[in-house]
């Protein structure tokens, strides 16, 4: 069996999301192309898996760095008429879905606002979600991720070695990435199913979040907030209890993190 033939075995015509799988051994950027997918054909569903990405991006306008043939990065577009103001929930449904899938070999949380994480908080994974607006609806969704599946810290690039994490060392041996795909695909169309269909899925994400409780400090472009993680808000912001009284971040990343202010000084 070639490899392209064992990624289309992810595949499930009966769903939306992962109908088919298309398998690409080098390619820029899976986003890209599962867009490009959208807007030429309105393929909705078609999930986007490539084996290396030379132009991989992640948030905040980052590279993703991952090696050929290693981990998992796939991409897929979807046609989704939800108000622009719940689109947070789009990428809220894609790391628990990830989450979901990773469960038979880790058990991962979230760190806000959707990056994947493991308990001793390494990254194993993060979600990259571009959103098309008409008007106050989002009229079309490109879903990427990326896990870290079976690279070992030890050949990382030295500035993620310490941060980052696969779920194979983390499960202590080497991962089946069609069937980590194969798990991601189900779950997502379950989540954005339900997404679709009206349903918050912030209590499923504050069940998973593993910001709670700890000292922050948070980058919010403009300024850094500082204090407790107080958990999500119903929409999804980060609430910090500052010393001037709880904030509620909508859009930013968490740059520091400590079990208590004390550990800090
Ligand atoms: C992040 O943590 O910053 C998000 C990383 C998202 C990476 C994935 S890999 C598949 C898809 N294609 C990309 O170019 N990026 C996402």
């Amino acid at each position: 069996m070639s490899l392209a033939t064992s990624w289309e075995a992810a595949a499930n015509p009966r769903r939306r999301v992962g109908r088919a799988v298309e398998f690409h051994p080098v390619i820029g950027s899976t986003n890209d192309r599962a867009r490009a997918l959208l807007e030429a054909r309105s393929d909705d569903g078609v999930a986007v898996v490539a084996d290396l990405q030379t132009a991989g991006r992640g948030r905040l306008g980052r590279t993703w760095l991952s090696p050929a043939g290693t981990n998992l990065m796939v991409s897929v577009g979807a046609e989704l008429g939800i108000p622009a103001r719940d689109a947070w929930r789009v990428g809220a449904a894609t790391v628990l879905a990830a989450i979901r899938a990773c469960e038979p070999w880790a058990r991962l949380a979230v760190k806000w606002p959707n990056d994947l994480f493991a308990a001793d908080g390494r990254k194993v994974g993060g979600v990259l979600i571009e959103t098309t607006l008409q008007g106050e609806r989002l009229s079309s969704v490109v879903i990427g991720v990326g896990i870290n599946v079976n690279w070992h810290s030890g050949t990382m690039p030295q500035e993620i070695s310490a941060s980052a994490v696969s779920l194979a060392e983390l499960a202590g041996s080497s991962v089946d990435r069609v069937a980590l795909l194969s798990r991601y695909l189900a779950a997502l169309d379950e989540e954005l199913a339900a997404v679709d269909a009206g349903t918050s899925p912030v209590d499923r994400l504050r069940d998973v979040s593993w910001l709670d409780g700890r000292w922050l400090r948070v980058d919010t472009g403009g300024e850094h907030i500082e204090g407790r993680g107080l958990g999500l808000s119903d929409q999804a912001e980060l609430l910090v209890e500052t010393e001037t009284g709880v904030v509620a971040i909508g859009f930013g990343e968490v740059v520091q993190v400590r079990a208590t202010a004390e550990a800090v000084a």
